[in-house]
């Protein structure tokens, strides 16, 4: 049979996703499985066994990462493998579709193929990332950063979640600490399918999104330290309130975004104060700046805006601030002919599709470095995400996973005139 006409079940993908909800499930509908959690373990567990019922060859590496492979034909099996994945972690209060979507429409994949009885000519590979959401412990993309040879395994494991675990001491608790070789086997191509998570094809009424690339990320860890001291009797003069400055550190955050316009977002996301009484001056707080751009200048500029704020601030409230760095990735460009396929094929299953940016970090990024990588985005209802009422229609993701097979399947059974080999 001709692969152009083959589509994926709709319904099947339906139950995997609905499944792997219940690992982590939260009462409002949501999913918290942080990073390396026992929550992941479970998640991981369900899903590297769906992974070798279909017949994949499974491999963990020693951050987590879990490859799966389906062999090519005789002659391309030495060959790196179109690979396909996502991550199955989530935020605290995470939804159900965000990274696990394109992790399941990859067995979905594997499933519409073995059903078919069709051996694609180069392999094929579905991944989970492990830790893509950076909110247990930084940096995000922790994975497949580590998979590319972007951040040393020895560091990644030594880092240290915020509630005090080291991340290969949990590697080791959950099981997941494997030997597969670091930095990993280079696919030919990286596809990734996810939602938008961000309200711009719902809002415009396209179904279908080709992502250029992933716009910078900055993550900072900012302590305040100042002096504690009794909330009725101390007189504001003489306050070193590192609750006020957090507080003021925020809202700048937000005036900046607000000033520098265009792309610019800017979040304080977390914070704690310390002793965090009602009748005590805090002595110390310690919270986070997320800024993002589209365009590396800009976003370089956000960064100096915010520390010359911390350093104004912190001489006039006589308070010490410091720094940590938690993540930092410039903007990326996505791969033209991965973008061009994307967009071709939404096409010619007669979806709308329309180009844009991604405002989220995606184990993408990380495989751009590597190989010619690109994403499919599908609508996210309200532009709901890292939020337990994150949705999707069905007839969406249905459709998504199309694209994604469609893709896949040009992308496996390019021939001698190969235009991403020679280019890469
Ligand atoms: C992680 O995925 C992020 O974009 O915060
Ligand atoms: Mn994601
Ligand atoms: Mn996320």
């Amino acid at each position: 049979m001709s692969t152009k006409t083959l589509r994926v079940n709709g319904s099947r993908l339906l139950k995997r996703l609905d499944e792997l909800a219940k690992r982590g499930a939260r009462e409002d509908g949501g999913c918290n499985r942080l990073a390396f959690t026992d929550a992941d373990k479970e998640g991981r567990d369900l899903v590297t066994g769906w992974m070798r019922e279909l017949g994949m060859k499974v491999s963990i590496d020693a951050i987590g990462n879990a490859v799966a492979l389906r062999p090519g034909l005789p002659g391309f099996n030495d060959g790196p493998p179109v690979m396909v994945g996502s991550h199955i972690d989530t935020v605290r209060t995470g939804g159900r579709y965000d990274g696990n979507y394109g992790v399941l429409s990859g067995l979905e994949i594997i499933e519409t193929l073995n059903d078919a009885s069709i051996t694609t000519r180069r392999p094929l590979a579905v991944a989970f990332f492990s830790n893509e959401e950076g909110s247990r412990v930084a940096p995000d993309m922790m994975g497949s950063l580590v998979y590319v040879g972007g951040f040393g395994l020895e560091e990644a494991h030594e880092a240290v979640t915020i509630d005090g675990k080291r991340v290969g001491d949990e590697l080791d608790r959950i099981g997941y600490r494997g030997d597969a070789p670091l930095p990993g086997p280079v696919p030919y191509a990286y596809v990734e399918l996810h939602i938008e998570q961000g309200p711009v094809l719902e809002a415009e009424g396209f179904r279908i999104g080709a992502v250029t690339g992933v716009q910078g990320i900055s993550w900072t860890e900012v302590t305040v330290r100042g002096q504690s001291n009794h909330a009725g009797t101390t007189p504001m003069s003489y306050r070193h309130d590192a609750g006020y400055v957090a507080g003021e550190a925020a809202a700048f955050v937000r005036r900046l975004t607000k000033e520098m316009g265009g792309a610019q977002v800017g979040t304080v996301g977390y914070l704690t104060l310390e002793p965090n009484l009602v009748n005590v001056v805090a002595q110390k707080a310690v919270f986070t700046v997320d800024v993002r751009n589209t365009e590396e200048t800009l976003l370089q500029s956000a960064e100096a805006r915010v520390d010359e704020f911390l350093g104004e601030i912190a001489d006039a409230e006589g308070v010490q601030i410091s720094t940590r760095r938690l993540a930092r990735f410039e903007p990326v460009d996505f791969d033209p002919r991965v973008i061009s396929l994307v967009e071709e094929t939404a096409l010619s299953l007669g979806a709308s599709v329309r180009r844009l940016p991604a405002g989220a970090g995606h184990d993408a990024q990380m495989l751009a470095r590597v190989c010619p990588s690109g994403m499919i985005f599908t609508p996210s209802v309200k532009g709901l995400s890292h939020n337990p009422r994150e949705h999707t229609d069905p007839a969406d993701l249905e459709l998504g996973a199309n694209v994604l097979i469609q893709t896949v399947l040009t992308l496996t059974e390019t021939t001698e005139t190969d235009p991403f080999q020679a280019a890469s």
